[in-house]
């Protein structure tokens, strides 16, 4: 069977260094340690605030990995000129509020169709495998298909907020579930990711036909009594 590949979501080291405005911890150093020790991806999202990573970190980010560089944008004509000029391998379209403090929710597919589409073109053009980070819906998944994206990201968030709060997880698990299946038989790559734990990644990865897990703030968090090769190596074991 194949492996289920671990995203590492930088973005937290970025936001410990900008809390003090200094110029340390390093988000560089963070994706070449979680690279060295088996992360498959690094993933960092680039807001259009840049509360996190910022330019200066894409572009040494960039230079230096080896493993594929994930890049979140929201669908702005700004992000998709740097996402054209960087060509990440890939790259996942988000939805972005100015005042939220982490993606609230899925793409809403309603809005901006055409730019999405014109969007997802020109990056698979660029050679960027596209992914829309949604929610699981049959709806949206028969769109991201239509908008000829390669893959859907699953937002998990709703799921992990259920398990944390000790409520009853079943309906959204089941929700996602069929979501996996529909994405697959339609022929799109099946993502997850977003507030994700060791308990939430778990569960989900006995879901058939995820193939992509991208995690951050808990991998990072957890990271400060367990160092990052060790949550790394824990998160690998618990999703294969
Ligand atoms: N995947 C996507 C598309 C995201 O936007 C994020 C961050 O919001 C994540 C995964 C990682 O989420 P978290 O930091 O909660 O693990």
């Amino acid at each position: 069977m194949k492996k289920i590949r671990l995203g590492v979501n930088i973005d937290h080291v970025a936001t410990v260094r900008n809390a003090r405005g200094e110029n340390y911890p390093s988000p560089l150093k963070a994706a070449v340690l979680a690279e060295k020790h088996g992360a498959h991806s690094i993933t960092i999202h680039l807001r259009e605030d840049r509360r996190h990573i910022n330019d200066a970190d894409l572009i040494l980010i960039s230079s230096k990995l080896k493993i594929p560089l994930n890049l979140e944008i929201a669908a702005t004509q700004e992000m998709l000129k740097i996402a054209l000029k960087h060509k990440p391998n890939f790259v996942c379209i988000v939805p972005e509020k100015r005042n939220e403090i982490t993606t609230e929710g899925g793409l809403n597919l309603n809005h901006k169709v055409n730019f999405i589409k014109k969007i997802i073109n020109k990056l698979k053009k660029n050679k960027s495998r596209v992914s829309l980070f949604i929610e699981p819906s049959k709806k949206d998944i028969r769109k991201a298909k239509y908008l000829n994206a390669d893959c859907i990201e699953i937002h998990t968030g709703k799921f992990c907020n259920l398990i944390n709060e000790n409520k009853d997880f079943n309906k959204e698990l089941n929700r996602i579930k069929k979501a996996v299946i529909f994405g697959n038989k339609i022929g799109l790559e099946v993502h997850a990711g977003h507030g994700l734990t060791y308990k939430s990644a778990k569960i989900l990865s006995k879901v058939k036909g995820i193939t992509e897990f991208n995690i951050g703030h808990f991998l990072i968090g957890e990271s400060i009594f367990e160092g990052l090769s060790d949550v790394i190596k824990k998160f690998k074991k618990i999703l294969n």
